[in-house]
């Protein structure tokens, strides 16, 4: 395996690839469901490409940033373990030359869900992508599911910019009880962390959205929002770990209401 800092090294790297590509973007912190992903890749294309990119201009939060777990020793024992062979670990001069003035924006579907309370969240993530994948040039990219307005918006892009890539979404990987894995658990408190399996377990109750969001709040939790769109219910919620909140999102099949 090997762990290209460089974009310029990669791109001469990458002049040099044969054979089908498959790529996965993270920001680190790898989990199961990272493992997954990477997995899909390795055994359906030739090369598997993992790049850990911190993308700061998805965060409108600058304390969701400074939190943001960093597990790189570990994150590359995971991947070189799971059959990687290629790492990239681009700085930030190297990703945004413009400074960011160049940016990808959709003005629909971006401002709903979790774009409604996070302003510029989807403009980082696609314009981030765009930027990936234009430097991978992969022919297939695998995206978790638990992200699903993410992988719905990554999918429209594609299509929309004639982009000659496949957008593979995978099932969402769950921990026994239920709460879908997440960089971001690392950051829950011991307490806080048995409280979130409530999420996924009321998401799926067969009760309308407003029943949903009262219940979650009932638990203690700050409910961002809790929509049902076509056969999926979207959530994502606030958990209070005392010194410091952390954000969770989920998405489960609508059921029917009762
Ligand atoms: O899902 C993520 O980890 C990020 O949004 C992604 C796709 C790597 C872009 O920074």
């Amino acid at each position: 395996m090997k762990v290209i800092e460089d974009l310029q090294s990669w791109r001469e790297t990458r002049r040099g690839l044969q054979g089908s590509i498959g790529f996965v973007p993270t920001m680190g912190a790898l989990h199961d469901g990272h493992a997954a992903l990477l997995q899909a890749s390795v055994e359906s294309d030739d090369v598997t490409v993992l790049s850990i990119y911190v993308n700061p201009t998805q965060f409108n939060d600058p304390n969701d940033l400074a939190n943001y777990p960093d597990t790189l020793d570990e994150d590359l024992k995971v991947a070189q373990a799971l059959g990687v062979d290629y790492v990239l670990l681009p700085r930030y001069a190297d990703i945004y030359p413009d400074g960011y003035r160049y940016q990808v924006v959709e003005n629909q579907f971006s401002n709903e869900l979790c774009g409604s309370n996070r302003p510029g969240h989807f403009t980082g993530v696609l314009t981030v992508v765009m930027k990936l994948l234009n430097l991978v040039r992969p022919r297939r990219a695998y995206f978790g599911k638990k992200d699903y307005q993410q992988y719905m918006l990554v999918r429209d892009m594609v299509e929309t910019f004639f982009m000659d890539v496949d957008i593979v979404g995978c099932e969402t990987v769950r921990e026994c009880d239920g709460l879908a894995m997440s960089s971001r658990n690392k950051l829950l408190s011991k307490d806080a962390r048995r409280e979130a399996a409530k999420f996924n377990q009321t998401l799926r109750a067969p009760v309308d959205d407003a029943h949903v969001r009262a219940q979650l709040a009932a638990f203690g939790f700050q409910v961002d929002y809790v929509e049902t769109r076509g056969n999926r219910r979207f959530g994502a919620i606030v958990v209070d770990c005392g010194e410091h909140t952390v954000r969770l999102i989920d998405n489960v099949e609508a059921c029917e209401v009762a």
